[in-house]
């Protein structure tokens, strides 16, 4: 247990307080050593599959060769505000109900309504003897004029981006602890942002409490304009601007040219199969683009580099973790899909993250299935603190303060609520409306990898289905679930099995996991059996379940909703197996 200073108070005075910090107190009265310290960086909108990372050489060199790089990470909303509060809440969207990025279904008053401001990671953390900071964007529709009711709980310091300024790379407005707000017009918002950072970490490096540190920079997210968020006509998201001695890197970087990459064919299902193929122009605008993103991801790569040094100079790195990731992924193109994010593809899902700390192997590559619902108890079993019991996550693979080996899982939750959005300036000009948001982008999958298979699974609200074999198709291009017909072709085989034995099993894990609460989240497979005998897709094929997961409730909808309406979301029970095949009980 960590000491108080109150407690040592009477030693620090019979020694020379000057010479002998806390830390040395505790080691000479035989005390554990202070918990770990961490800095949280998280980008807005990186990609990990547009190789993003690959462009960041100071994050490599700093990061990625001294810690583990986890190559299976995944988010479960593809959103910024939903994403950030099941980050910071260690719960699923479906049961923090923050599920947009603005009132009724989202955004910051959506968090206070739901009693998280009392009730997430930095209270948590100040509770387990932590001081805790933050810069950067917190959550949308967290705003000039909503900042102070209620201010933000759980920071020692904070200093977060608000809307309708948060977007705008060249004229942010930043608002300090209680301060009022205060408009950065004509600087670069990551230049700024690292001012802050660096001054937090100072702050806390001067303390005598461990410390949590998050800096949220927005790039590479799209340039939003002040004024343009309020007023009628819909906001055009433009390509991010990039510090000025970075915009002209790269100029020959292109959008990498894959099979999915604005394909001949329509692919995907629902709106994204109605989008048109890009002509020329556009393609150029989307390289363009994407040059952009990277160009403004040089700012956070020189953030990450002054972080670490100034970490390094303090002597305190050996007990401090680094974790980097991003809010959610990005695709640009594949599919015909204009930049943007919201949905289910491997783009979107998947983000970059990387770890290096005190026991962290340097240079590996970790390929566990992780989520952010995982990070909240991760860092709790890295800082020692108790697992809370409503955490929808499991720590990832990491050396555990108490070493602890917890549960594995190779099964991401995915779900979203509400609309798509087609940004950069020629976005709309890929729906055949001409719009530059889509509605009914509601729709909830598994993304499941085991040894034997790499499997996405999505029901969306007007009942469309996708099942892509990502072994043989790793771009998503060959939907196996285009039709109920598809599915009852007695021929199709996947994994050995015929393919609607292997569908009833997706579609009741999912059938259990979209509505999990703790323990369920993690071991999904044990309320379909109690008994314990499966615990994972491979298991569950066995043939004597076929008869068990044919009678199963299917995953469907009654209707398209903007939030999460249960009314609207189908069957929400499964039946549990009983070994002895007698009775087979509804788990709600
Ligand atoms: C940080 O905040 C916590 C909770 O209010 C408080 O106990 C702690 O003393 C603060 N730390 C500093 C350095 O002020
Ligand atoms: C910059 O933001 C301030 C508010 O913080 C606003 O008054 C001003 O008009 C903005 N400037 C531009 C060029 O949009
Ligand atoms: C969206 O879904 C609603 C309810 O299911 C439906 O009435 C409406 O026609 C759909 N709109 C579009 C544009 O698909
Ligand atoms: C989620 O929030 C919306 C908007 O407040 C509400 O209508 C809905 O009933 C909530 N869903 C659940 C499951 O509580």
């Amino acid at each position: 247990m960590k000491l108080t200073l109150g407690a040592i108070s009477g030693l620090l005075v019979a020694a020379n307080a000057a010479s002998i910090g806390p830390n040395a107190v505790q080691q000479v009265l035989g005390t554990s050593p202070k918990q770990p310290n961490f800095i949280f960086v998280i980008t807005d909108d990186q990609d990990l599959k547009l190789d993003s990372v690959d462009y960041m050489p100071l994050t490599q060199k700093h990061l990625k060769q001294q810690g583990t790089f986890f190559r299976n990470h995944f988010v479960t909303t593809a959103l910024c505000c939903p994403s950030r509060v099941s980050l910071w809440t260690g719960r699923q969207a479906h049961n923090t109900n923050v599920t947009d990025v603005s009132p009724p279904y989202g955004g910051y008053p959506k968090f206070v309504d739901r009693g998280f401001n009392e009730n997430f990671l930095p209270v948590w953390l100040q509770n387990a003897g932590y001081d805790t900071y933050y810069t950067g964007k917190l959550f949308n529709a967290h705003t000039v004029d909503n900042y102070h009711s209620p201010y933000v709980n759980g920071f020692n310091g904070s200093d977060f981006l608000l809307d309708p300024y948060t977007y705008s790379y060249l004229n942010s407005t930043y608002q300090r602890n209680q301060d009022a707000p205060v408009s950065y017009e004509g600087r670069h918002t990551v230049e700024v942002i690292t001012e802050k950072a660096l001054g937090f970490l100072d702050d806390a490096l001067a303390g005598d409490r461990p410390f949590f540190i998050t800096v949220a920079p927005v790039a590479p997210h799209s340039n939003v304009n002040p004024g343009a968020i309020d007023a009628e006509v819909p906001t055009v998201m433009t390509e991010p601007i990039p510090l000025d001695r970075h915009k002209d890197l790269f100029p020959d970087v292109k959008v990498p040219r894959t099979e999915h990459f604005n394909p001949d064919e329509p692919s995907g299902v629902n709106w994204v199969r109605g989008l048109l193929k890009q002509d020329e122009a556009t393609v150029a605008y989307h390289d363009l683009f994407y040059r952009r993103r990277l160009q403004a991801l040089q700012g956070v790569d020189e953030l990450v580099d002054s972080l670490v040094t100034k970490l390094e100079a303090s002597g305190q790195a050996d007990n401090t973790y680094i974790i980097y990731t991003s809010d959610n992924g990005y695709h640009i193109g594949q599919h015909r899909l204009p930049p943007g994010k919201t949905c289910g593809f491997e783009e979107d899902i998947r983000v970059p993250l990387i770890i290096r700390g005190p026991g962290v192997p340097a240079g590996e590559e970790e390929e566990a299935v992780t989520t952010h619902i995982d990070l909240v108890p991760s860092i709790f079993d890295l800082a020692g603190i108790p697992l809370r019991e409503d955490l929808d996550g499991t720590p990832i693979p990491l050396p555990s303060a108490a070493g602890t080996v917890h549960t594995r899982h190779e099964h991401v939750t995915v779900e979203y609520w509400g609309m798509a959005y087609l940004e950069g300036e020629r976005g709309a000009l890929a729906n055949p409306n001409h719009t530059p948001f889509i509605l009914n982008n509601t729709y909830k999958s598994v993304r499941i990898i085991g040894e034997n298979y790499n499997l996405y699974y999505s029901v969306w609200c007007n009942n469309a289905h996708e099942l892509y074999d990502l072994t043989t198709d790793p771009y998503q291009l060959n939907n196996l679930y285009s039709s109920p017909d598809a599915v009852q072709d007695t021929n199709a085989e996947l994994l050995g099995y015929s393919l609607s034995e292997v569908i009833t099993r997706l579609d009741s894990i999912l059938l259990v996991l979209k509505s999990c609460k703790g323990s369920t989240c993690i071991k999904p497979w044990d309320v379909l059996h109690p008994d314990g005998d499966v615990q994972n897709l491979q298991d569950a094929l066995g043939s004597q379940y076929d008869e068990f997961y044919a009678i199963q409730a299917r995953v469907s909808y009654d209707r398209c909703e903007r939030g999460y309406i249960v009314e609207s979301e189908g069957p929400q029970e499964v039946l549990s197996y009983s070994r002895y095949g007698l009775s087979w009980d509804a788990w709600v």
